[in-house]
């Protein structure tokens, strides 16, 4: 690795990033609970989280929720797809029982539903825009018009930080910087999505992003990309990190944040 940098907390709000702790709970406690659900983020902030990751996308009638995928089936063994399915059907979905007996009957959250726990049990959130494909930016201006209405003005909660905005999706994220551009912006890169590794410092530049939020598969996969990633001077974060020896490396190059299923992972 050619290039090291020591980021610190207090270069990265210098450069616009919120404070952000070691660990972000990916998905609340992903390896705890049902991902994307609420009791995972109860689970996440019990575990001492400080900082939650959820992901955003639409039912088909336009409710902002709290879900990973396209399809259905993985999380509520229901096959379909989210893009075609009302809100009123996705909440009736277990989303709890594909993760254990002990959850059965937990439910796909509506983003308002989940952004009151994370201010009641004063989490950080990461929001990240995950559009069904096509709705780029109606998922970005659904989710952003229902998180401005909640989330407090940082004017008026000094203890609350906005809400850090990412996605893999530029129009997402360009979507964003129009309607909120007080909210901080992190541009998600992939190793297999060509998009986001293509043209990734112009865009970033166009986006105004705050935060360069990297798959760790960067570190054995592709290491020239982590170079640049590093040498750009933006606050990194990565995902989705399990293990300490990896969250130790990129600690050391400078990674200020992962994404990590195991809230608990710096006690192991
Ligand atoms: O935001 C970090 C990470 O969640 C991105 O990947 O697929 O887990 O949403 P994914
Ligand atoms: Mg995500």
């Amino acid at each position: 690795m050619e290039n090291v940098v020591n980021f610190s907390n207090a270069r990265a709000e210098r450069l616009g990033a919120p404070r952000l702790p070691r660990l972000i709970g990916h998905r609340g406690a992903r390896a705890y609970a049902p991902e994307n659900t609420l009791v995972s983020l109860h689970t996440a902030a019990d575990m001492g989280a400080e900082w939650v990751e959820i992901d955003v996308k639409l039912s088909r009638d336009g409710e902002p929720i709290v879900f990973h995928d396209e399809e259905l089936s993985r999380i509520t063994g229901v096959s379909g797809l989210v893009a075609e399915t009302d809100w009123a059907a996705l909440k009736e979905l277990d989303a709890g029982a594909h993760f254990s007996h002990s959850f059965v009957d937990e439910r796909i959250p509506h983003l308002e539903d989940a952004l009151s726990v994370i201010l009641d049990r004063g989490l950080g959130v990461n929001l990240e825009i995950k559009p069904c494909p096509g709705r780029e930016k109606e998922t970005a201006e659904i989710m952003l018009d229902c998180v401005s209405r909640i989330w407090p003005d940082a004017e008026d909660d000094e203890d609350v930080q906005p809400p850090l905005i990412s996605s893999f999706q530029a129009v997402s994220l360009e979507t964003a910087l129009e309607m909120m551009p007080e909210y901080p912006r992190g541009y998600l890169i992939a190793t297999d999505i060509e998009e986001t590794m293509r043209d990734w410092r112009a865009k970033a530049e166009h986006l105004q992003i705050t935060t360069l939020h990297f798959d760790r598969l960067f570190l054995t996969e592709k290491e020239g990309f982590l170079d640049e990633f590093l040498a750009a001077g933006y606050p990194l974060l990565s995902y989705t990190v399990n293990e300490m020896d990896i969250a130790d490396t990129l600690f050391q190059l400078g990674v200020i944040s992962v994404f990590t299923d195991k809230p608990d992972l710096l006690d192991e």
